[in-house]
């Protein structure tokens, strides 16, 4: 399949159904590094809206300077996140996520200054406590995903708030 052709909504929800069967970390990023070549169209298949939806609730209630502001992307996938945060007036983003496929898309975003490479709950998130401003984890804590735990990490990593969504996939 080309990357100009889009796949039906039938098949995409199939494919992201599939992805809630697996159950080993090791083969969910099996599965993303094999979907991050479709992944934003795939998304605007069935209208994902989780990364505006974050994202304009986190801008909504952050109080700072959005110039100045550091965002911490977890599971930043391809960036789709970080794209929206930058339409609210926000600069600065480190993104991490445990599939290489996918952080290579986001290092060809432009958008990040820092793509970490880490499969979390089973990693330690590495980066230092109280550095972010926002952190934001989208799409990321359903079913063989990220592990519930792995918050309290992205809360000593905030000055502020987490924002979190889970998708939705019917
Ligand atoms: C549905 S995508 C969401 C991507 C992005 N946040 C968005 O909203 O478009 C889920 C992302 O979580 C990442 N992910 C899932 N489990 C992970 C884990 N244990 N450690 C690191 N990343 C993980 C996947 O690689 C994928 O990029």
């Amino acid at each position: 399949m080309s990357a100009a052709e889009s796949r039906t909504f039938d098949v995409v929800r199939e494919l992201v159904l599939s992805a809630h069967k697996i159950s080993t970390t090791a083969e969910k990023m099996d599965f993303y590094d094999s979907w991050a070549s479709h992944y934003e169209q795939d998304c605007a298949v069935f209208d994902f809206r989780a990364p505006i939806i974050a994202a304009r609730t986190a801008a909504a209630h952050f109080r700072g300077d959005r110039q100045a502001a550091v965002v911490l992307d977890v599971a930043c996938g391809t960036g789709m996140v970080a794209k929206m945060m930058k339409k609210d007036g926000f600069e600065h983003f480190v993104g991490v996520d445990g599939s290489q496929a996918m952080l290579q898309r986001a290092k060809e975003s432009g958008l990040y200054q820092d793509l970490k490479l880490v499969l979390l709950g089973e990693e330690p998130l590495s980066v230092q406590s109280g550095d972010f401003d926002v952190v934001l984890i989208v799409g990321a804590l359903s079913v063989g995903h990220i592990r519930v735990e792995v918050i309290r990490e992205l809360c000593r990593a905030a000055k502020q708030g987490v924002t979190m969504t889970t998708p939705a996939t019917n």
